[in-house]
């Protein structure tokens, strides 16, 4: 089976961009949002892209045809609508227990053949896939921020994954313009394994003055050929992010050192300075921009 119609669950941060580069791989995307609002500034987000890359896409002589892939995308308050998906990637908010909830109506909804995949940064795809009653037909899609621009996906395959659906997972990847890599159900699976203890272990050499924020971000930029610092990046991902992940793994495994909290992330969460998104986190940002 060809995954030609793909439902998005979610229109946030991760949700616009997936649903936009499905439907740029020519797939049919029904993209579902709670309420009006959060549907309008996703559908927004995939207008506003669309036109940067028309516009880059005229800078070098080459077409894209925006409104055709806009034509591809419909967006609808009713999960129902999704019913006859050839796949089903969800994007909502990082929580395990609504996460559950939501598969579970799926597993009930969805036509037979349809194969279900979370973009979770740090949960275990097995007790989604369990929750939603057909574990063989479920993967994790990991996209990456900013999803339009980030080249990669991750397919999490667990122990009771069909290998077809793992085939068409990283099929689909590909048609999305990515380049799959296929990995285990493990905490953070590749990217924010190493990503994520990185960023911390980064906070950490701050809090002991071993060298300022400006000094790690430029030396990790020039040192190591990375487009930002750790500093940056986590001001980028959202620092409530970085700690709800630190958190749960905490949690899960309290004597793994890597996942230790810094004082620093707590602190600067707990006065509301979550990064680019607020306007303030380790840096000032306007927009997009860091000031
Ligand atoms: N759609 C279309 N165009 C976009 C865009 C989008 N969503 N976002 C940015 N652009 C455009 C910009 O408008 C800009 O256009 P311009 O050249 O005409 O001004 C162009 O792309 C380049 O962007 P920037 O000028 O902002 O700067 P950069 O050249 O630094 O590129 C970046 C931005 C690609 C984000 C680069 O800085 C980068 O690769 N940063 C690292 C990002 C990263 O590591 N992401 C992974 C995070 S971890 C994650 O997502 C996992 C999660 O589970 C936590």
């Amino acid at each position: 089976m060809a995954i030609r119609k793909v439902g998005v669950i979610g229109c946030g941060l991760m949700g616009h961009g997936i649903a936009q580069v499905a439907a740029q791989g020519g797939c049919e995307v029904i993209v579902a949002e709670e309420n009006q609002a959060f549907l309008d500034k996703g559908l927004e987000r995939i207008d506003k892209s669309l036109a940067k890359l028309s516009e880059k896409a005229k800078e070098k002589g080459q077409t894209f045809d925006a409104a055709a892939v806009r034509g591809r995308i419909r967006g609808t308050l009713a999960k129902g609508e999704l019913s006859d998906c050839d796949l089903i990637v969800e994007a909502i908010v990082e929580n395990l227990d609504v996460k559950l909830v939501l598969f579970a109506e799926l597993g009930k909804s969805a036509k037979r053949e349809a194969i279900f995949a979370s973009n979770t940064s740090s949960f275990p795809i097995a007790e989604m896939a369990a929750a939603s009653g057909r574990p063989d037909r479920f993967v994790g899609l990991h996209f990456f921020n900013p999803v339009q621009l980030m080249k990669l996906v991750e397919v999490v395959r667990t122990d009771k994954t069909n290998e077809d659906v793992v085939a068409q997972a990283r099929a689909f990847g590909e048609a999305c313009g990515k380049t799959p890599i296929t990995c285990k159900d493990t905490p953070g699976f590749v990217v924010n394994r190493l990503l994520v203890p990185y960023m911390a272990e980064a906070m950490k050499l701050a809090e002991r003055g071993d060298a300022s924020i400006p000094d790690i971000d430029v030396a990790m930029k020039l040192g190591c050929g990375y487009p930002m610092g750790p500093f940056e990046l986590t001001d980028y991902v959202g620092l409530d992010t970085t700690l709800f992940i630190l958190q749960g793994w905490a949690r899960r495994y309290p004597d793994e050192a890597a996942f230790r909290i810094p004082k620093l992330l707590a602190e600067k969460v707990k006065e509301g300075k979550l990064g680019r998104k607020t306007g303030q986190g380790f840096y000032t940002w306007q927009g997009d921009k860091r000031v």
